[in-house]
């Protein structure tokens, strides 16, 4: 688990391309961060909780990403699905000086 004001430095911003996402591993959980086209980045977990689809690797638009294996979409915001009763965890997440930070 994340600790309670951890700051992680997932290095740089430009190892994800541009509208598209990537997994990383932290304290064992696996977070998919996402690079939008206007330069933001977010973070949810990577887990789909429907059955467990890898998120880093959907298509992402209008502040969601969408899970590649069945389709259901996720608030970047919010984590919440598109599917009654799924959501995902989200993180907080920043860029400084071309780095990726991941806190909570
Ligand atoms: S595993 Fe994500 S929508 Fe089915």
């Amino acid at each position: 688990m994340i600790g309670q004001n951890s700051k992680v430095l997932l290095g740089p911003v430009d190892q994800i391309p541009v509208g598209q996402g990537r997994c990383f591993v932290v304290h064992g959980r696996e977070i998919a961060v996402f690079r939008s086209r206007s330069g933001t980045i977010f973070a949810v977990e990577n887990h789909c909780p429907h059955r467990g689809g890898p998120l880093s690797e959907g298509v992402i638009g209008d502040g969601k990403v969408v899970c590649p294996l069945h389709g259901h979409k996720f608030d970047f915001q919010t984590g919440q699905g598109s599917e009654a009763g799924e959501c995902v965890a989200v993180f907080k997440i920043r860029q400084e000086q071309g780095q990726i930070i991941l806190e909570k």
